[in-house]
Parts: C-alpha cells; sequence; structure tokens
C-alpha cells in the first residue's frame, strides 16, 4: 500500500515539520499541491493534506487540488495542520467538507499548536514559540503509526 502526503507550510514552516513527521513513519511522498497531477494523486492508496491554518482554514492550494480531482469513491485521506488556537473541529472544518464532497473517507485527523506571529501577535513575539515541539512531533509520528495500520501492506512493515 502507498501513501502521500500534500501540504503548505508559509509561515513558519511550522506544519512542514509535522508534514516531514507523518511522511517518515508512512514511508511516504511528500508534496506541494501545486506539483502534483491529480492522476499521481489518486494512484496513491492512501492521501493526507495538511496546512497551517489561515483565517480559520487550510490554505486555499489544498481546496484548489481537492476541487481538481474527479469523484473518488471511497479513498482514503487524512487532514493535519498546526495552528495558533489549536481547534480542529472548527479548523478542519472546510476541509473535511470538501474531501467528503468527493467521496473521500477521512481516516484521521491531527494537529497541534504552530508558532503564530501573525498580524499583532508579532509585537508581542508572536503564540506558541517553540511549537511544533518535540512532543508535538512525537504526537505525529504516534498518528502516522496509526494510519500506516488502517493502511496496512507488508511493505509497511506488517504482514
Ligand atoms: C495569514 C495568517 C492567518 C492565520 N490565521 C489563523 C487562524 O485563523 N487561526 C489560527 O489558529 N491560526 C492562524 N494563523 C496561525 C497559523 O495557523 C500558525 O502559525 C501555523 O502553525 C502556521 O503554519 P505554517 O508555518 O506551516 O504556515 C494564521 C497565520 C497567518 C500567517
Amino acid at each position: 500500500m502507498s501513501a502521500i502526503v500534500v501540504y503548505v507550510s508559509i509561515h513558519h514552516k511550522n506544519t512542514e515539520k509535522i508534514a516531514k513527521a507523518i511522511a517518515e513513519v508512512l514511508n511516504a511522498k511528500l508534496v506541494k499541491p501545486w506539483k502534483v497531477k491529480p492522476e499521481e494523486l489518486l494512484s496513491y492508496d492512501l492521501i493526507g493534506f495538511g496546512s497551517g491554518i489561515y483565517y480559520w482554514k487550510h490554505h486555499r492550494a489544498l481546496f484548489k487540488l481537492i476541487n481538481s480531482l474527479p469523484e473518488v469513491k471511497g479513498k482514503k485521506a487524512f487532514i493535519f495542520s498546526t495552528a495558533g488556537i489549536n481547534v480542529p473541529f472548527i479548523n478542519h472544518r472546510k476541509l473535511r467538507k470538501a474531501l467528503r464532497e468527493k467521496g473521500f473517507e477521512i481516516v484521521g485527523e491531527f494537529s497541534c499548536k504552530g508558532w503564530d506571529t501573525n498580524g499583532w501577535l508579532e509585537k508581542i513575539g508572536g503564540i506558541n514559540k517553540g511549537h511544533p515541539d518535540e512532543g508535538d512531533i512525537e504526537r505525529a509520528k504516534r498518528f502516522a503509526e496509526k494510519m500506516r495500520q488502517l493502511e496496512g501492506g507488508p511493505q509497511n512493515g506488517r504482514g
């Protein structure tokens, strides 16, 4: 079974740390949404979508990619994010909806705090400085391990 992780990380490369940790565990390819063609993306069994949260949602490039896909029937996907205010129930809502409308099955979600210096926060040095930290990365790896077990398959060490 194969996996790919699509991510955008523009503010402080916070989400990139998480994307790399997850991809390492899953032995997954890591790509930016503007660098992957729909046919390639859909050739994987499991797809992770993640970014920082920018104005209460994931980066628009992820939505653009998802909108460009044909209907997928039950393909497995997971969502991840880093955010100044880590409330995945709200922050993931739009991406969750876009994926479900395409026919994806969302098999897991991960989120953690990310250093945020957006706007006036810069004046106070931002919030969540140092995040994602080692603990966040450890949790991301454990999450990926769960995704790997869902995915199964001898190439990923099971079998
Ligand atoms: C333009 C902009 C808008 C943001 N909007 C939100 C927001 O609505 N909610 C939130 O929790 N964090 C918000 N943040 C903080 C980022 O989600 C957080 O810093 C995240 O870790 C950035 O990830 P990145 O370094 O991978 O881009 C915003 C940051 C920027 C730069």
